[in-house]
């Protein structure tokens, strides 16, 4: 028996769909997009088919979405090309405590280059307080980054509400939805964002390929120079397998939306209500109980250490909150934002359910914890 997937936010299957999709580009359609000939121009119209897809998702413009190698890459694009591109307006950037490395990181590095970074603190459900980004505005301010979902817990951020503030006060919004494309609406719109990336591995196209939303006129010096691919915006010959790849993807999260907001918040609330039922106080929900993920579900087991009971559940697939590390177990840094107390979050379960999981695969899962926790 393969064990039971229930690690969507960690990465996704690629749709058969999708992965048909791409077939043709493997060995028949191998033009360069910016061939002129047949077969370049076989290659461009799929690059740009895709784009439209993409951008259909987003509800933007198909000249505002530049095709990427990932989430990370989109989002060091922004931070790096805003921090450069805005550096004598300003060198100060907001994001918060619980982003994903993938922020993180490029902020760290962006310190060492003299950027005042302000890592906003969250509440016990993880969510950042609007109020709080607008008392951190100052002047200098060129960026707030805060992400749409958070990849552990699931909770949502309020990021129409950072956007109209931002916005009045002259300050670009960037969003990191890597987790949140696909299992939300993503609309740039009602977001009110200037950019937001994509991670196609989250949303059942490969790894490896993501796309960045940059809204017209915003201009931003790229991360990559080279030859002019996706008009100056992204160097370096189309990714046309993938990019196929991640627009049928998107296409299809499109149409599947309303059943996989409906389904599987469904089959995530009857794992949690299965498992208080048979645990009472012995597991504790974290994240926030409406303003969350439709797919996620994050669980201190009290008692026991998530990875030790991972271990013993090899016939799940699933992550932990905390890690051990010469015998000391430290939480996420997630975790340690929200406050969550070590005794507590050593025990941290995430729970991301998917497309394809199954009420077999939920009433199987509770099983096998029960016969162990
Ligand atoms: C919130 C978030 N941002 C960014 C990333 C990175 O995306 P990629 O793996 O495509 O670089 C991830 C993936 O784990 C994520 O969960």
């Amino acid at each position: 028996m393969q064990p039971i997937y229930l690690d969507y936010n960690a990465t996704t299957p690629v749709d058969p769909v999708v992965a048909e999709a791409m077939q043709p580009y493997i060995l028949q359609h191998y033009g360069n997009p910016s061939s002129t000939h047949a077969y370049g121009r076989a290659a461009r119209e799929a690059v740009e088919g895709a784009r439209t897809q993409v951008a259909s998702l987003l509800g933007c413009s198909a000249t505002e979405v530049v095709f990427t190698g990932g989430g990370s890459e989109s989002n060091n694009t922004v931070l790096k090309g805003v921090a450069y591109t805005y550096r004598h307006k300003g060198q100060h950037i907001i994001t918060s405590a619980i982003e994903h490395p993938a922020i993180i990181n490029p902020c760290r590095f962006l310190e060492q280059q003299g950027v005042r970074v302000t890592y906003l603190p969250v509440d016990r459900t993880g969510m950042v307080d609007a109020d709080e980004v607008r008392r951190a505005l100052t002047p200098q301010t060129i960026l707030i980054s805060i992400m749409h979902a958070n990849n552990e817990v699931g909770t949502l951020q309020p990021i129409a509400d950072i956007s109209r503030m931002a916005h009045a006060h002259g300050v670009l919004v960037h969003t990191d939805a890597a987790q949140s494309v696909g299992k939300i609406p993503t609309l740039v719109d009602e977001l009110g964002v200037d950019f937001l990336s994509v991670a196609g591995h989250k949303v059942y196209a490969p790894k490896g390929i993501g796309a960045l939303y940059m809204r017209a006129g915003v201009g931003l010096e790229p991360l990559i120079h080279g030859a002019g691919h996706e008009s100056g915006r992204r160097a370096g010959t189309e990714n046309v397998i993938f990019a196929v790849g991640l627009g049928k993807a998107c296409e299809v999260a499109q149409a599947d939306l309303p059943r996989y907001q409906r389904d599987v918040r469904q089959l995530r609330d009857l794992f949690w209500q299965e498992l208080d039922k048979r645990f009472g106080d012995r597991v504790v929900l974290n994240g926030h109980a409406e303003q969350c993920l439709p797919n996620t579900l994050h669980i201190n087991f009290r008692g026991v250490i998530g990875a030790e009971l991972l271990e013993k559940l090899p016939e799940l697939a699933a992550s932990t909150g905390s890690a051990c590390h010469a015998g000391e177990i430290t939480l996420s840094s997630v975790l340690e934002a929200m406050q969550i107390p070590a005794e507590l979050g050593r025990g941290a379960v995430r729970f991301s359910l998917g497309r394809y999981t199954a009420r077999q695969d939920i009433e199987q899962a509770v099983a096998l914890i029960t016969r162990i926790f």
